[in-house]
């Protein structure tokens, strides 16, 4: 009889998330309990993993696990020592930090990257959750008639890149509506109207209630699940369904959390 894989996995919400009890990522991972990671990912977008006290090393090889990890020259100062693929994210104070908003990561790329996975190395006493929302429930919240206008509109996505020392202002286009590569789904994708000012084919004043009313919509709570850091948590998640908020109530207590990204389908 063969062994079945020890790994538990507990949904923490309706909308997103689940959590992986029963794994050491340190560890090499069978190939049933990675296909029953790579299906709880499919499945809850969000995958925390507790207790694991992730270094570096083990973080990467985590993380090669899913796919080709991004690897961006000029953010190479923010690296952790030896690990060009792995950036530090502190505590930069309230007033410099640019994720207190509804947003997916490198929305500016022309790919933004699928996976991003955080190892929790120092955490404030209280504060400092992070919310994920599922953008495929807001989009099947939506009625009929939006649906179909918004499956037609691409919008402006800025953002900042640096190429060769120079910054530069960048506008992408998406589609508001994507198509999930491997679920296949529909999925939202919009941002707060100071990164995505406005609709393709649209005026301002017509763009701007649209955009402003999606960017309310994504947070409608039962779309959310709120996390709540605690020592030694791992979290995974889908940037292609998920937006994320990451709450500075935490002042200038020490935070830091080790971030990976990673390109590309998950492994089968
Ligand atoms: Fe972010």
């Amino acid at each position: 009889m063969t062994k079945r894989s020890p790994i538990e996995i507990r949904p923490l919400s309706p909308a997103v998330g689940a959590e992986v009890v029963g794994l050491d990522l340190s560890q090499p991972i069978d190939g049933e309990s990675f296909g029953r990671l790579v299906q709880a990912f499919t499945d809850h977008c969000l995958l925390v993993f507790p207790a694991q006290q992730l270094e570096p090393a083990a973080q990467w090889s985590f993380g090669c696990l899913w796919g080709e990890p991004l690897v961006v020259p000029y953010l190479a100062p923010h690296a952790v020592t030896g690990f060009p693929g792995i950036l530090r994210v502190p505590n930069m104070g309230k007033a410099e930090t640019l994720t207190e908003n509804w947003h997916f990561d490198s929305a500016f790329f022309e790919e933004p990257p699928p996976i991003a996975i955080l190892a929790a190395q120092e955490l404030p006493p209280i504060g400092g959750d992070t919310m994920w929302s599922n953008m495929y429930r807001a989009y099947e919240a939506l009625s009929p008639a939006m649906q179909l206008l918004l499956g037609q509109v691409r919008a402006a996505f800025t953002g900042t890149r640096v190429d060769d020392g120079e910054r530069r202002d960048v506008v992408t286009m998406h589609p508001v509506v994507r198509i999930h590569p491997v679920t296949g789904k529909r999925a939202l994708a919009i941002g707060r109207i100071e990164s995505v000012p406005h609709l393709e084919g649209m005026t301002p004043d017509e763009s701007r209630p649209i955009i402003e009313f999606l960017y309310r919509h994504v947070a409608r709570p039962e779309f959310v699940h709120r996390h709540h850091w605690r020592r030694g948590d791992v979290v995974m998640w889908d940037n292609r369904c998920l937006l994320h908020y990451a709450v500075h109530d935490y002042g200038d207590a020490p935070r830091l959390l080790h971030r990976m990204t990673v390109l590309g389908a998950p492994c089968t």
